[in-house]
């Protein structure tokens, strides 16, 4: 993605292997912030911290954790120390799990010696892979947007599945990126995504590098402008989906469903097949859904008068936040994944 006129990518390796450049995501929209990462513990604060978020992200953000770790000790334990450690640091995205696992693939029968290099390898490889997906994912979903005979298209997304949430593309504003790059006249509503809007900060911030035409709305109006057909369709992205269709994605997506199906909107979930969970069927929900502090809802960020990124307090009682929901598959239309577009209860028969 081209910010400022400089081609971005959400992570980089350096060349001689012994960090990785990451965009601080806390500061978008109101500062682009390049800060490097040199250890296992800078990896792991940073997914904690949300510096780096979403799914496919922090599941490659995580491999990079491992080759850093790999870096200062190469050993049996600290491997299986380095997956742990990662594998806590966020609950929810089966992707960060997912590659922590291939990592230990493919590092667990290698000579100590090789490892660091054959993990910066993987890594890199992870991150490569991840941007052919959404590329795939994009074409996949191209076809139901141009089925769609509205001008412009009012698309509604939910949180950020997009370029900053991958290493490139994006999985829910991949095929939006595709639809637009072909001349489709595409509008945006952005839901601003209490408590951490990365509707607001980071998909209206990336809509705007791109030029594509958006308006953020708070994440109660998407009703009223279903109801004015004021939306051609609704799509999102995902942190885990069950093999029989079940969508874990920020909290919030569950009640835009709902309002869909009630208007008879088309609801597309857009995710790489690394998100879907083999142990996730049914009642069998093997994961926790992240629970964060309630800081989050109680407190706001923004740029103060000097210009400074600072927060103040906006409620006073107790506070609960839990950051994903769960929609049930018969609220979604079709689930895009790089393999084309599958209605939802046929996408876990892709795994086999
Ligand atoms: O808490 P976040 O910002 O990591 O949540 C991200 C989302 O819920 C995204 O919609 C999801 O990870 C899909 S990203 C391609």
């Amino acid at each position: 993605m081209v910010v400022e006129g400089k081609s971005h990518r959400t992570i980089e390796a350096s060349s001689d292997l012994t960090r990785v450049t990451i965009i601080d995501q806390t500061a978008l929209p109101f500062k682009f912030k390049l800060i490097e990462l040199k250890s296992l513990k800078d990896v792991i604060q940073a997914i904690k911290f949300m510096k780096v978020r979403g799914a496919p992200l922090i599941g490659v953000t995580s491999a990079f954790g491992i080759a850093l770790e790999m870096n200062n000790d190469p050993s049996n334990q600290s491997l299986m120390d380095a997956a742990f450690a990662l594998k806590e640091s966020r609950p929810t995205a089966v992707n960060l799990a997912w590659a922590v696992e291939k990592m230990l693939e493919h590092l667990k029968t290698i000579n100590a010696k090789d490892r660091a290099k054959t993990a910066w390898f993987y890594a890199n490889q992870l991150a490569e892979d991840d941007i052919k997906t959404n590329i795939n994912i994009g074409r996949a979903g191209l076809p139901l947007l141009k089925q769609i005979k509205s001008s412009p298209l009012n698309i509604l997304t939910h949180c950020n599945a997009g370029w900053l949430a991958t290493i490139d593309n994006g999985t829910a504003l991949s095929p939006i990126y595709q639809a637009v790059e072909e001349g489709i006249d595409i509008h945006v509503w952005v839901d601003e995504t209490r408590p951490r809007n990365q509707g607001m900060n980071l998909t209206a911030w990336e809509l705007t590098q791109a030029k594509i035409p958006h308006t953020i709305i708070s994440d109660n109006t998407g009703g009223l402008l279903m109801q004015q057909n004021k939306v051609d369709c609704v799509i999102v992205g995902a942190d885990r989906i069950s093999i029989d269709g079940q969508v874990c994605n920020k909290i919030g997506t569950y009640l835009k469903a709902l309002a869909a199906k009630a208007h008879d909107i088309p609801f597309y979930v857009a995710a790489p097949l690394s998100t879907v969970d083999k142990k996730f069927i049914g009642k069998n929900q093997p994961f926790e859904i992240e629970c964060r502090d309630p800081n989050e809802l109680l407190r706001i960020k923004g740029l103060n008068s000097n210009g400074i990124i600072s927060e103040v307090k906006i409620g006073m009682s107790n506070a609960y936040n839990p950051a994903f929901d769960i929609t049930p598959p018969e609220f979604i239309s079709k689930i895009i994944c790089e393999k084309g577009s599958y209605n939802p209860d046929s996408i876990g028969a892709l795994l086999l």
